[in-house]
């Protein structure tokens, strides 16, 4: 589907998340012809820029960083619509030249009058931005003229912050113009779960503590916090991507079916999953959390995060984190769902990973079996995005030895076409105003309250988290902790 008239408008602009991401994702959009032949980009921040300087900087970030290839008569058409207006926020003025432009842009680009304002922003400005769009009327939407906020995580750091801004957005925005990202929402493989489950018939009969003996839910990335010490020192991996991403891949491996994918059904389904789950205790053997040393890392030798620029030299900021959870209905009484994030660990790696009990009885000589493991479901949700079915089948030969295979299914083989990058799917639904894939706010309070007694206990703890050398899987702590209930973590 093609948006309809509107405008964008990017606070935060000079920002990382808007070059690498935004831009480009605005460019491949137009490239695709998904964005109506009016749209309009503007641009605020505290910069001297003029119109053309805003371009040059979407120009640089779209020629480095935009998925599709460049065209220059997309370009050329899109960069028409380009303004920028410099201020800061707490800048009267600057709002009120803002909302001159967006209404210009009405006039000159056919915009209808439909606006919608992303705030790319550290949440501490949140407050003084979404006054400052109440006061100027441009939070304002009447009869068909739509008004919506965008806003990034970190959606508060613990419940009761969490709370508060929600109140904050709430007193300035109606529930449902606001589009909380959590970018994973707008991944293939992400949405795939849904797919996977309820599009077949040969999942769904096992998907239970019946037959499911455990879920393991796997984030790993390679990369250090080098550069993001302002935003990272002090909130950590569980706060960083626990509370959002790897909660919702967790909704969405767990939830029951929706009538349907209207996103009231959809969000009711994961409401539902998130208020029965529940953190398994006690939280010194069932959690683990660490921090990266030093240690090479792909031939690499890196720095430990205490050296990285700008961390506190005591930080005790977690770079890993793991935690058990359990979701209490009857389809998963007893399983334990294990959650893991970590950065600077072996290689990147997103996957949810389904394993299944094993079976009742073996009808084999146990020494044929020795290298029989547990059927596991590992739907890859990056890189290398697909899914493998892991299961036994019998080694060629004169007897009848039984060891683990892999079946597998990969997008890259499948399919012609390539995913579209999560931000271009998520920024076309905010213009579409199709809410389905972002969170709403009962949903953020939710995970908050799961995680919010791990981080206090960890906070309680005499000693910081466990070190790891750079490039490992953690540390060993995260091993005792699957070790205990005997289990291990997959090796992705
Ligand atoms: C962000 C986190 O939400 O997700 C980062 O703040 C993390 O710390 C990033 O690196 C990972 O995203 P992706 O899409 O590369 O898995």
């Amino acid at each position: 589907r093609i948006a309809g008239p509107c405008s964008l408008v990017i606070f935060g602009v000079t920002g990382d998340l808007s070059r690498k991401k935004l831009m480009p994702a605005i460019y491949d959009l137009a490239n695709r012809g998904l964005l109506p032949p009016g749209f309009a980009l503007t641009g605020f921040a505290r910069r001297d820029w003029a119109s053309q300087d805003f371009g040059q900087v979407v120009y640089e970030a779209v020629k480095q960083h935009a998925r599709t290839p460049f065209r220059q008569t997309v370009w050329d058409r899109l960069a028409e619509g380009f303004r920028f207006v410099p201020g800061s926020f707490d800048d009267d003025d600057a709002f009120d030249r803002l909302e001159a432009t967006v209404e210009a842009l009405d006039r000159e680009r056919g915009t209808g009058g439909n606006h919608a304002f992303y705030l790319s922003i550290p949440p501490g400005a949140f407050p003084v931005v979404l006054k400052q769009l109440s006061r100027s009327g441009l939070a304002t939407a009447d009869g068909e003229r739509w008004r919506r906020v965008v806003i990034e995580k970190p959606f508060g750091h613990d419940l009761r912050s969490a709370r508060e801004l929600n109140d904050i957005v709430g007193d300035v925005f109606p529930e449902d113009s606001v589009f909380r990202i959590d970018h994973y929402l707008g991944k293939e493989t992400v949405q795939n779960v849904l797919a996977l489950r309820f599009a077949n018939q040969l999942f769904e009969p096992i998907w239970n503590s019946h037959y499911v003996d455990s879920v393991q839910i796997t984030m790993a990335e390679d990369i250090g916090l080098g550069g993001r010490a302002g935003y990272y020192d002090g909130i950590g991996a569980a706060r960083d991507v626990i509370q959002n991403h790897l909660l919702q891949l967790l909704a969405f491996t767990a939830m029951e079916e929706p009538v349907s994918f209207s996103s009231d059904e959809l969000r009711a389904e994961k409401i539902k999953v998130l208020n029965a789950t529940k953190l398994v205790g006690p939280l010194d053997e069932t959690t683990a959390h660490g921090q990266y040393t030093g240690g090479w890392q792909g031939g690499e030798l890196v720095r430990g995060l205490t050296e990285e620029e700008g961390f506190d030299p005591n930080s005790r900021t977690e770079t890993y984190a793991a935690i058990t959870c359990e979701v209490d209905t009857r389809r998963w009484a007893g399983v334990p769902f294990y959650l893991r994030t970590g950065k600077r660990l072996g290689r990147r790696v997103t996957e949810i990973a389904v394993i299944f009990k094993r079976a009742p009885h073996l009808p084999f000589d146990a020494t044929m079996t020795e290298e029989l493991g547990q059927n596991a479901l590992v739907i890859r949700v990056q890189p290398d995005e697909g899914v493998t079915m892991r299961f036994g089948s019998k080694v060629p030969g004169s007897q009848m030895e039984v060891r683990d295979v892999t079946m597998d299914f990969g997008y890259g083989t499948a399919f012609t076409e390539a995913s579209p990058e999560a931000y271009e799917r998520l920024i076309l639904d905010v213009l579409l105003g199709e809410p389905s894939l972002f969170p709403v706010n009962e949903e953020v309070e939710r995970s908050w309250k799961i995680l919010d007694p791990v981080i206090e206990h960890w906070a309680e703890q005499e000693q910081g988290p466990d070190p790891y050398p750079a490039g490992s899987w953690g540390p060993g702590s995260a091993d005792t902790m699957l070790a205990r209930t005997g289990r291990t973590w997959r090796r992705p």
